[in-house]
């Protein structure tokens, strides 16, 4: 079983797909948790080329091939493998974020990046995507406020950027509503957390676990 995490950034993904994993495997699930870009020694690699503050220099396109370099590794090396194993896979972003953020924020050719996105992940897709639902504006304030510092070269783009990125990913929620679930993630973690269980036991009966 495939779940992945999409949401602005500070969205609070991060703490949900810990405390989920945390509960399915008090259930009795074996759960892997990842990220995109990274999840691998190529990947993380990558994902330092992306996130240099030094690298303005980065061509959009150059940008958009090394999130699908990562995500192709990370989809052979450890996705693929998990879930042959029988295993529920939980990713911190995927295919969903490209479209989102260089389809929707930059603007570039959504068909084009759909061709790209079949290639790195030879047509995986996830059962269940979960959209972690806050206001851009706030979504910013949280990350700039993070105690870790995280700060880093994707991060510097202005609200209208990020406006459009919430717009990309309300498309794609209307054009795969099935497939989505949008949790309002403005709210106390437990609570969030609460409806991302309530929503996979809807979704995915057969994975429900405290039945
Ligand atoms: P990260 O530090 O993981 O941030 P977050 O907590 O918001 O997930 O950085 C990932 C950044 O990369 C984030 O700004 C979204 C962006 N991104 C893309 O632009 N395209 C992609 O395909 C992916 C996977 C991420």
């Amino acid at each position: 079983m495939f779940l992945t995490f999409e949401g602005s950034d500070g969205s609070g993904k991060t703490t949900q797909i810990h405390l989920l994993a945390q509960h399915l495997r008090t259930a009795g699930y074996t759960v892997l948790t990842t990220r995109e870009p990274g999840g691998t020694r190529i990947g993380d690699g990558i994902r330092q080329l992306l996130l240099d503050l030094a690298h303005t220099e980065m061509n959009a396109r150059a940008e958009t091939l090394l999130f699908n370099a990562a995500r192709a590794q990370i989809v052979a090396e450890v996705i693929r493998p998990a879930l042959a194993a029988g295993n529920i896979v939980l990713c911190d972003r995927f295919a969903d974020s490209t479209l989102a953020y260089q389809g929707y924020g930059h603007q570039q050719d959504i068909a084009e990046l759909e061709r790209l996105i079949a290639y790195a992940t030879g047509g995986l897709r996830p059962d269940l995507t979960i959209y972690l639902d806050i206001p851009p504006a706030d979504g910013i304030r949280r990350n700039r406020g993070r105690a870790d510092g995280d700060w880093n070269r994707l991060d510097a783009q202005e609200l209208s950027f990020y406006q459009r990125v919430e717009h990309g990913y309300r498309q794609l929620i209307a054009q795969q509503p099935h497939r989505w679930t949008v949790i309002d993630a403005s709210r106390a973690r437990q609570e969030v957390h609460h409806d991302v269980v309530q929503a996979l036991q809807q979704k995915l009966p057969a994975l429900a676990p405290n039945r």
